[in-house]
């Protein structure tokens, strides 16, 4: 069942746990093996579900070469996740150190049993992450959109990303990559589904997430970034949020024993609103790999 615990006294910190600590026997139902939540790099023709696997790891390696990962040692994974992209950095591409940064006690828990010495893991948000050992690399792949809170007036916002960019920044060695997968929104006209299915996610399933213009990105790391590469993969994210879709609905029965039909509808209908608007191009999904400057 859902994790029961005390709840903390940031509310942004509740909000991402209310999604992140559904069980990891329920996540790993729904995103399978690889225990990925983010989108894959499929080839035309493959089966979304019996390549996901691969889709995932291919998407991997090449964040790590643009990244420049190979052989590094140490290097930062912004958003872990279950600790995928750690464990490949240090197992395929080989890191030295792999840190990892979430807010869910559940996703420690995860890479904890992994069980590879060359993992570290924080709770810790972005915001109090402080180091003097600096990074070689550093990955943010699909959490950004959690990290700058929609209840935040719009200049409020401009600069919180600007502070973001700048931890990273002070994070960073020299010339180092840090490649960004993040969701965008276009400024497109709305309906009344898309506006109720909108406020479904902003104030039910990811209580305060803002997903951002590309321009309040791009303004946010000038100055501190030099921009080598910018690319639309709006269709990765979409075909994983379909592909995890099928998943569920296979061992439906499963997932409603392990949580609950209210979490597994929620999930249904929130996985459904990010693939269709993504395919109809409301949201995109960015790969931005950026340089720091010395
Ligand atoms: C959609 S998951 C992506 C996980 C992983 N990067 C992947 O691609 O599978 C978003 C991640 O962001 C983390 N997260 C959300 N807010 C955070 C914050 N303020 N600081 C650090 N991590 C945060 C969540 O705990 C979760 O691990």
């Amino acid at each position: 069942m859902t994790t029961v615990a005390p709840r903390s006294v940031d509310p942004e910190v509740d909000a991402v746990r209310h999604h992140y600590e559904v069980s990891n026997d329920f996540y790993r139902l729904l995103l399978g093996p690889t225990m990925m939540y983010s989108g894959g790099y499929w080839e035309q023709g493959e089966d979304l579900v019996a390549t996901l696997d691969e889709a995932q790891e291919r998407k991997l390696d090449v964040f790590a070469a643009l990244a420049g990962a190979q052989g590094a040692r140490r290097v930062l994974d912004i958003g872990c996740g279950w600790g995928t992209m750690l464990n490949r950095l240090t197992t395929v591409h080989g890191v030295e150190e792999a840190v990892g940064l979430t807010l869910s006690r559940t996703q420690e828990a995860f890479i904890a049993g992994l069980d590879n010495p060359r993992i570290t893991t924080r709770v810790e948000s972005w915001a109090d992450h402080a180091t003097d050992d600096k990074y070689d690399a550093a990955f943010c792949i699909n959490a950004l959109e959690h990290f700058v809170s929609s209840n935040l007036p719009p200049r409020e916002r401009t600069k919180r990303y600007r502070f973001f960019f700048g931890q990273v920044y002070k994070a960073l060695n020299p010339g180092a990559k840090f490649v960004l997968h993040t969701m965008t929104a276009e400024a497109q006209p709305m309906n009344r589904e898309l506006l109720a299915d909108l406020k479904f996610l902003q104030r039910s399933e990811f209580e305060g997430m803002h997903i951002p213009h590309l321009h309040e990105l791009t303004a946010a790391a000038e100055g501190q970034f030099e921009i080598v590469e910018i690319v639309n993969e709006r269709e990765s994210f979409a075909m994983a949020c379909r592909a995890w879709l099928k998943r569920l609905a296979a061992d439906r029965a499963t997932a409603v024993a392990l949580e609950g039909e209210e979490v597994v509808a929620r999930f249904e209908r929130y996985l459904d609103i990010f693939a269709y608007t993504l395919e109809d191009k409301f949201f995109n999904n960015f790969r931005v790999t950026i340089a720091r400057r010395g």
